[in-house]
């Protein structure tokens, strides 16, 4: 049993006096490639992560939610009445993804969501681009789905987690809450954002992922990503097509003199992003790593010039893995929607060393900070289990 798990039924046992019934897991993820393509119902290609979210629980017989966060200043707690239209907490972000969760289901499932106590415990670290929000309501929706036997499929907790983040106001895509709820280990999954159909694609053994955090902490529930979001759908109605999944280059160089000079940019983004998608599945399957590298950089540039979601802390760490990458030892870009977060290197074990030597050396200097740095397998999605 992982520490989180651990962590959830000795907290429950203190917190709720008596032993928890069962137990959900949902691991946060990273981004392969795929980047801000997801609401354009174009491609990405995550991968979930060793690290994610647990929590016990049991039935409390009441009408409300009683939950119990074990790592947020050191113990927080709250509860909220079950129904059709929850308010959202004034200041506690981490309970308004619960709440949103709760109040999709409790639509959903009229009269069938009853209370439970439950203990969050996650090691997902914050702000670093790797989706513990999505995994704590990846963790909760499939808890609620089992306790009550309302087997809502995996894919449809992810859109409800979906669901969730607009309740909070960040109008994300579907890709973190469908890795977190449908991952498969040692693999990664292509996600069709517009069928959502899912594919797997095996991770070659010889590589290893490595994720390196910048700790210049993105916070995504702000102003930025609905920017670009709409930037796109701009693009979108102008080009004539519902999604940018939809437009090619060449229907965009067409109508480049109809758009903005940024709006251009963004479209560009993304039209070019889905087709690094596509060729980054074929580079896998076909262990071309020198292929892979040079798209995931060509997508860490358009991120960069295009979309202009990087920051220099970010851009600087790219290179400093590029330097000792080459051109063919290894993949690397930033990961997730940007402003901060984490860079994802797809390296060969024997390189795994002399990155993080070179991270350690380099990165302070131009960020004034540590990096941290962690290697990881691709893992299992949601889990749940009766105690
Ligand atoms: C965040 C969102 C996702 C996706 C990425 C960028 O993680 O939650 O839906 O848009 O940013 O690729």
């Amino acid at each position: 049993m992982t520490d989180v798990r651990k962590a959830t039924i000795e907290a429950f046992k203190k917190q709720f006096g008596r032993d928890p019934k069962m137990q959900a897991y949902a691991p946060g993820r990273v981004n392969i490639i795929g980047e801000h393509t997801d609401y354009n119902g174009g491609f990405v290609l995550p991968c979930a992560i060793k690290y994610g979210t647990a929590m016990a629980a049991a039935e409390n017989g009441t009408g409300k939610m009683r939950i119990f966060a074990c790592d947020i200043n050191g113990g927080e707690a709250d509860e909220f009445e079950i129904s059709e239209n929850i308010a959202k907490h004034p200041d506690k972000l981490w309970v308004n993804y619960l709440r949103g969760m709760t109040q999709m289901i409790a639509r959903k499932f009229k009269g069938q969501v009853k209370g439970l106590d439950v203990t969050v415990s996650g090691d997902i670290p914050q702000g670093a681009g790797l989706s513990s929000s999505a995994s704590l309501e990846v963790t909760f929706g499939h808890l609620v789905s089992e306790a009550f036997g309302l087997k809502i499929p995996l894919q449809e907790i992810a859109l409800m987690g979906q669901a969730s983040e607009a309740y909070i106001g960040m109008k994300c895509g579907i890709m973190d809450q469908t890795i977190s709820a449908c991952g498969t280990k040692d693999h990664a999954l292509c996600i069709d954002c517009r069928s959502l159909k899912l594919t797997q694609v095996k991770i070659p053994e010889n590589l290893s992922v490595m994720i390196i955090n910048s700790n210049v902490k993105h916070q995504l529930v702000g102003s930025e990503y609905n920017d670009r979001r709409e930037s796109c759908e701009k693009a979108a109605k102008i080009l004539g097509v519902k999604l940018l999944r939809d437009a090619t280059l060449e229907m965009l160089e067409a109508k480049k003199s109809a758009l903005d000079e940024v709006s251009y940019r963004r479209a560009r983004h993304v039209i070019t992003e889905d087709q690094r998608v596509l060729d980054a599945i074929g580079a896998l399957e076909g262990g071309d790593l020198k292929k892979l590298a040079a798209l995931m950089y060509a997508s860490h540039c358009s991120m960069r010039d295009d979309f202009e979601i990087t920051i220099s802390e970010i851009d600087g760490l790219v290179e400093i893995v590029r330097d000792v990458l080459g051109a063919d030892k290894g993949a690397v870009r930033m990961t997730g929607g940007g402003f901060g977060g984490s860079v994802v290197a797809l390296v060969g074990p024997e390189n795994v060393q002399q990155v993080k030597d070179a991270v350690n050396a380099r990165y302070k200097a131009i960020s004034g900070r540590d990096a941290t740095i962690f290697e990881t397998k691709a893992c299992t999605g949601a889990q749940f289990a009766k105690l």
